[in-house]
């Protein structure tokens, strides 16, 4: 196990409140199955699957096999003009699990790279159609699309933008989907709001469908607070963007991978996008790698378009795209997934885990509980003049007490890992029960 530093400042921590953290600092230094281990020795229950990525649980011994073994056996091959068997084979067990025709894959390092990566695609692909004037991106607010330029000027979140200037050009957002007034307590798909997919009719008309390349969602948004989709909405986005010729994009950063008791978002709601971003639970997070999964039609469109001459087709790719430590790691996940069949553990827990939430209602400061899969958002009331701090004393609060939760403003969300078990989940359910009590 490895030693506490004893110097915190050189490292400069992504997302984080650096100077009270320095100051207060939690370290983990070893992670089994369902916990994380402390540097001060204590158990943690990982309520959150590390950010949203470890779905199998922690240090799964098939997959730090493989990964030793890759290291071992070939630790690196650049992917530009060449190839190793691992890339082709991970890239066919992805597009297996990716619906209907979403079969050609290409590997990034991460979710905002993966995001980019698809928007790039989206405006190469009306570009080689001979229809390059489609250069507009939608998103929608409160989205959460990664760090990278595309993704946060499609993104919804003001404090991930505002620092950085104007962004891309030629971007607009769709409302959100959150509605406490109408919505609270929701159990599984809120019965409100598929109406509001109508709204990109009014996007359109303003810009006009032939400068609008693509619309960028999370069928589930996460990082803002887990918003399930309500019912019919999806559907409705997708017949827009169909009848008016634009691509839809699903973000499946966070849903992907059992999350939602399927492979992917798109399967479980029955809906499919022509293009799906992917990384987290690829690879269980075991070693950093995402993906893209584009449709035949949008891939053969830049792949083999006519009159081409033969030549680099996209101009993009990563140093570490398909890098030989990640897709061993990949194909260890996604074997895993299947040998524990972990997406139909998460659906049959579905109901356990619901219940057990909404079990919270009426306990201090709880103005709403949501779920969906394995995901369950529990918004608090905020405190008067101080937003997401009531939220943030739970989360310290908890991870002293054994509990390892994530809070987004006063939004507290969760996303075990998908082997928890009914016991856990009730473990879980109890401290941070414990917790909203005692909170201020
Ligand atoms: C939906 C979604 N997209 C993109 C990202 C960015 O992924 P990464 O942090 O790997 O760049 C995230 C991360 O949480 C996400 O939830």
């Amino acid at each position: 196990m490895a030693a506490a530093p004893n110097d915190l400042a050189n490292w400069w921590m992504p997302f984080t409140d650096n100077r009270y953290f320095k100051a207060n600092p939690r370290l983990l230094v070893a992670a089994q199955d369902m916990h994380y281990t402390s540097a001060d020795g204590r158990r943690i229950l990982d309520g959150t699957a590390g950010l949203w990525c470890v779905n199998a649980g922690h240090g799964r011994e098939p997959i730090v096999r493989a990964i030793q073994q890759q290291a071992a056996t070939l630790d690196f091959a650049p992917t530009f003009q060449m190839g190793h068997p691992l890339a082709f084979q991970l890239a066919a067990r992805v597009a297996g699990l990716m619906p209907e025709g979403l079969d050609r894959v290409f590997f990034t390092n991460s979710g905002s790279e993966s995001v980019d990566t698809a928007l790039k695609i989206a405006l190469a692909y009306w570009r080689a159609k001979g229809q390059g004037q489609r250069t507009r991106l939608i998103g929608r607010e409160r989205g959460y699309h990664g760090v990278g330029f595309g993704g946060i000027s499609v993104g919804g979140i003001v404090t991930n933008r505002r620092a950085f200037g104007p962004g891309l050009p030629g971007t607009d957002h769709l409302p959100h989907t959150h509605d406490l007034a109408r919505n609270a307590f929701s159990k599984g798909q809120p019965a409100h709001g598929a109406d509001l997919a109508d709204r990109l009719e009014a996007i359109i008309a303003l810009h006009g469908a032939d400068t609008i390349a693509a619309v960028i969602v999370e069928p589930l948004a996460g990082s803002t607070g887990v918003l399930v989709p309500p019912l019919g909405y999806l559907e409705r986005l997708r017949a827009i963007t169909s009848a008016h010729g634009i691509l839809l994009i699903f973000d499946e950063v966070i849903s992907g991978f059992g999350r939602l008791g399927a492979a992917t978002a798109a399967e479980r709601f029955g809906v499919t996008p022509d293009i799906i971003c992917l990384a987290k639970g690829l690879t269980n997070a075991a070693v950093p790698m995402g993906a893209v999964a584009a449709a035949r039609h949008v891939h053969d469109a830049i792949v083999n378009a006519p009159g081409d001459a033969p030549g680099i087709e996209l101009f993009h790719g990563y140093t570490y795209s398909a890098h030989a430590l990640a897709c061993a790691a990949g194909i260890a996940a996604i074997d895993l997934y299947a040998s524990d069949a972990l997406f139909e553990r998460a659906r049959a827990l579905e109901g356990h885990w619901e219940a057990a939430l909404h079990a919270l209602k009426g306990l201090p400061h709880v103005i709403d509980i949501r779920n969906f899969g394995l995901v369950a958002g529990i918004e608090l009331a905020p405190r008067a003049g101080a937003p997401g701090a009531r939220a943030m004393d739970l989360f310290r609060a908890m991870f002293d007490a054994g509990l390892l939760i994530r809070v987004t403003g006063d939004i507290i969300a969760l996303s075990p890992p998908l082997i928890i078990t009914a016991d856990q989940i009730d473990q879980l359910v109890t401290q941070l029960a414990a917790g909203l009590r005692q909170l201020a």
